[in-house]
């Protein structure tokens, strides 16, 4: 008998942590010998990588699980994976809910699976959502994409937002070392990235957790120190960071974003709320009033950085009034993009079990305002690169238009503009833009790198 290469397929849910894992795991699958395949109805390794920071996410899940389990009474060597954030909330649960899985694992096992298969294909059914000290990875993650990639800086979060789980799932915060972290980017500037996203929950608590590290006789022991740290590795042409946390967000940071140059002037710092009595009850640890001090801040020292966040509304006990202070602070920043979401309670968090919660319609009603101001408030932002010239990393063919490439502005905006993706993927281009939408702009090349368009 001959046996085929084995296939497996990933899909991910959530956010960029979650991205971040699920190539590192690709990579261990690839290592093992497993081919990707797209559709996960031709694939004998089904991975789903979870998310459960709203009930809507944890319930695609349950939807896309169901269809596998199916699958796997007609062919029963299907092995079935759920890793992920709602893998680490529901732990065992998940094995009664859905028998027909082979391997539940939390986020902070990502780096095991190898060995986690390994059991599975000796016959047991095994769930890994013990936490456990974060191993560094010494498998090469199979990455989307040839020019951008994410480096995770620090895992884990040690806030306690009342209405937020991903301290639940992810755990405590761990910091890589500084040095794990630019020998990846290093290997990562050799193999031809150009641009390096750092990742972390809380991005701003890097190193807490690693007292008094010293390194070539420098101490590092925070964010800032990270940036001056990283910023020259040769090779790599642009940096970006996420996620900053509003109480940790210092002008140092800010005055190191505005002096390095390859750091992008994009900050994404969730506000959540635009009032104080709602923020104390979120447990952020800042005012609207910090907040905006911030931004000014930004501001002051790159006028043109752009900005984006997250806010949530219909948090328990969140009046109409309290609501359009959220809706003020949109009105007044001018953000370049903003993530909303209604509220949605989540098993083991604080305010869950409050009983001032508000009707879905509260919900909704106030979702919709919010994003159509968003949509109008986008749109303007927007409007500031018309006719300007802005430097693209082009990352791909537009998938639209194969006669254009795309790439992102050091804001962050994506851009299309027509070329060739063999000649032109991975390079800096200087585009004018010529036509402006909320979330996307178009224009033409200018100049590659040193040589002139003609
Ligand atoms: N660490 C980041 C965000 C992590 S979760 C921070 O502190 O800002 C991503 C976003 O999901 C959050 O910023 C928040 O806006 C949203 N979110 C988290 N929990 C939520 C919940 N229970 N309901 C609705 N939105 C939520
Ligand atoms: Fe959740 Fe708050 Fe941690 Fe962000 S900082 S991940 S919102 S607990
Ligand atoms: Fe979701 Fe987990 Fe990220 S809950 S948002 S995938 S940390």
């Amino acid at each position: 008998m001959t046996t085929s290469k084995r296939h497996y397929h990933i899909t991910t849910f959530g956010c960029q942590m979650n991205k971040a894992d699920s190539e590192r795991m690709a990579g261990v699958l690839e290592d093992m010998g497993f081919e990707w395949c797209e559709d996960p109805n031709n694939a004998d390794v089904i991975l789903y990588n979870t998310c459960t920071i709203r009930d809507n996410a944890e319930q695609k899940v349950y939807s896309y699980l169901g269809r596998q389990a199916k699958r796997k009474h007609e062919k029963p060597d299907l092995t079935l994976i759920v890793a992920g954030c709602v893998a680490q909330q529901e732990g065992e649960a998940l094995l009664r809910r859905v028998p027909e899985l082979d391997l539940v694992m939390g986020p902070q096992h990502a780096n095991r699976l190898k060995d986690l298969l390994e059991s599975v294909f000796d016959g047991n059914q095994v769930v890994a959502t013990d936490s456990v000290h974060i191993i560094e990875d010494i498998t090469q993650p199979r990455r989307d994409s040839k020019v951008t990639a994410w480096v995770n800086v620090i895992y884990g979060c040690n806030e306690r937002c009342t209405y937020c789980v991903v301290p639940n799932v992810r755990g405590v915060e761990q910091s890589r070392t500084p040095s794990a972290i630019r020998a990846e980017m290093e290997e990562l500037g050799r193999q031809g990235y150009k641009e390096v996203t750092l990742l972390g929950q809380n991005i701003d608590a890097y190193g807490r957790d690693l007292p008094g590290t010293t390194l070539e006789g420098r101490h590092l022991h925070n964010f800032t120190d990270l940036l001056y740290y990283v910023h020259d590795v040769p090779g790599i042409e642009r940096l970006r960071f996420a996620t900053s946390h509003p109480r940790y967000f210092t002008e140092r940071l800010i005055k190191a974003c505005a002096e390095l140059p390859k750091v992008c002037e994009h900050f994404h710092i969730p506000f959540q709320s635009g009032d104080n009595e709602l923020l104390k009850a979120m447990a952020r640890g800042y005012t609207h009033e910090k907040y905006r001090r911030i931004i000014d801040t930004i501001r002051r020292y790159m006028p043109d950085a752009s900005i984006s966040a997250d806010a949530i509304v219909g948090f328990p006990g969140e009046t109409e009034a309290q609501f359009e202070n959220t809706l003020k602070l949109v009105e007044d920043i001018g953000f370049d993009m903003l993530n909303t979401a209604a509220y949605s309670p989540r098993p083991g968090t604080p305010a869950a079990l409050w009983d001032n919660q508000l009707s879905e319609e509260i919900k909704s009603d106030r979702l919709q305002r919010l994003n159509h101001l968003v949509n109008l408030k986008v749109a303007e932002r927007s409007q500031r690169y018309f006719r300007r010239i802005e430097e693209v990393l082009v990352e791909d063919q537009n998938p639209k238009d194969q006669t254009q490439v795309m790439g992102r502005t050091g804001g962050n905006r994506l851009t299309f503009f027509s070329g060739d993706i063999k000649e032109l993927q991975g390079q800096l281009v200087k585009v004018k833009i010529t036509e402006v939408r909320p979330f996307s702009l178009t224009g033409e090349p200018v100049e590659v790198k040193q040589a002139l368009f003609v």
